[in-house]
């Protein structure tokens, strides 16, 4: 085969293994995702940040091929869902917002029935498998049954099932809602590890926090649509600031404050429990704040979070 210059531009074009454009999803009447353009590439953890109702279930379950777009182009490792979708789906990793484990089965037999599900050969599956439970850290719970599983374990445990087919995309839909923090940080390390190995991750989340942690780049998404994409300093640069002054008020009292802490910084946002002043400097301006007369009764600098960007762009919180 020859070399030619079309060749080496489609192997680059490749690098995109999900590459949606103006796709759009209709339940009857009603828009859920309106018509979002997106581009993950091979290797790199990809976000959706939104918070609930903003579409981010139903674009992967579009994306997972599991749920026909109403419209749009979508291609999935160069595929189209609506021909190819078996095809794809065999070589994707599906973690859905909701656990759906087989409750009457062993830890252990979960993941053998899902391999065979592939039409993998046994031995293989086998193998497989015990080598999941360790990565999953579930090992000493295999024989268990999946019911008394702490939450954490079960999204190991999900996590471990949609990695039996060596998927080279995991999609993961809300991967640690409901976990207390250590169950957390145990499966951001565990998908930091996947990461490592070269898996290609799509996350969902409401979580600034989780979004910061696992995603080199992501879209920020409300009401259906993509409101801003970028690396999380990227938007943090963009929409927020570096640091972030939030003042507490006596009841009554913000008010009257707002236009001292308009002049002290470059930008303030008035919540209605306490004003958020977005400065390059946060111990300096509340310095100021206080040479200016300022009384908060309570004080916190901190740095910009991809809240402040959401904050900045759609007025409201990520988390209601
Ligand atoms: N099967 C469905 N039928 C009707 N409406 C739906 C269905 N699935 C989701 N929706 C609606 O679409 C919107 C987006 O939902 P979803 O994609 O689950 O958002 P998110 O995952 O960001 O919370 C919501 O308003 C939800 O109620
Ligand atoms: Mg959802």
């Amino acid at each position: 085969m020859s070399e030619e210059p079309d060749t080496v531009a489609s192997v680059i074009r490749d690098t995109a293994l999900v590459r949606a454009s103006g796709l759009v999803k209709r339940f009857g009447d009603f828009e859920a995702v309106r018509g979002i353009d997106v581009e993950v590439h091979r290797g790199e953890a990809f976000g959706f940040l939104g918070p609930n109702g903003a579409g981010k279930s139903s674009t992967m379950r579009m994306i997972a091929c599991v749920s026909p777009r109403t419209s749009g182009d979508l291609r999935v490792l160069g595929g189209d869902p609506d021909v190819d979708g078996p095809r794809i789906r065999a070589r994707i990793g599906v973690v859905p917002q909701q656990d759906n484990l087989d409750n009457e089965l062993t830890v252990r037999q979960n993941l053998h029935v899902y391999g065979r599900y592939f039409g993998l050969p046994r031995a293989h599956v086998r193998a497989r498998a015990e080598e999941l439970l360790d990565f999953a850290q579930l090992t000493e719970r295999a024989d268990d049954e999946v019911e008394p599983l702490s939450g954490g374990m079960k999204r190991r445990l999900t996590i471990a099932r949609s990695l039996v087919n060596d998927p080279e995309l995991l999609l993961l839909d809300e991967p640690t809602t409901g976990l207390d923090p250590q169950a957390r940080h145990l499966l951001w390390d565990r998908l930091f590890r996947l990461k490592q190995n070269g898996v290609t991750l799509i996350v969902t989340t409401h979580y600034m926090d989780e979004a910061e942690q696992l995603c080199d780049r992501l879209v920020v998404m409300d009401d259906g649509r993509v409101v801003a994409e970028g690396s999380p300093a990227e938007l943090i640069r963009a929409h927020a600031s570096r640091e972030v002054v939030e003042l507490r008020f006596a009841p009554g009292h913000q008010e009257r404050a707002v236009p001292v802490a308009r002049e002290l910084a470059e930008r303030v946002e008035a919540l209605p429990d306490r004003l958020l002043l977005y400065t390059g400097d946060g111990e300096a301006a509340l310095a100021a704040a206080h040479r200016r007369g300022l009384q908060p009764v309570a004080t916190l600098v901190r740095r910009g979070t991809l809240e402040d960007v959401f904050l900045h762009l759609t007025g409201r919180s990520l988390v209601d």
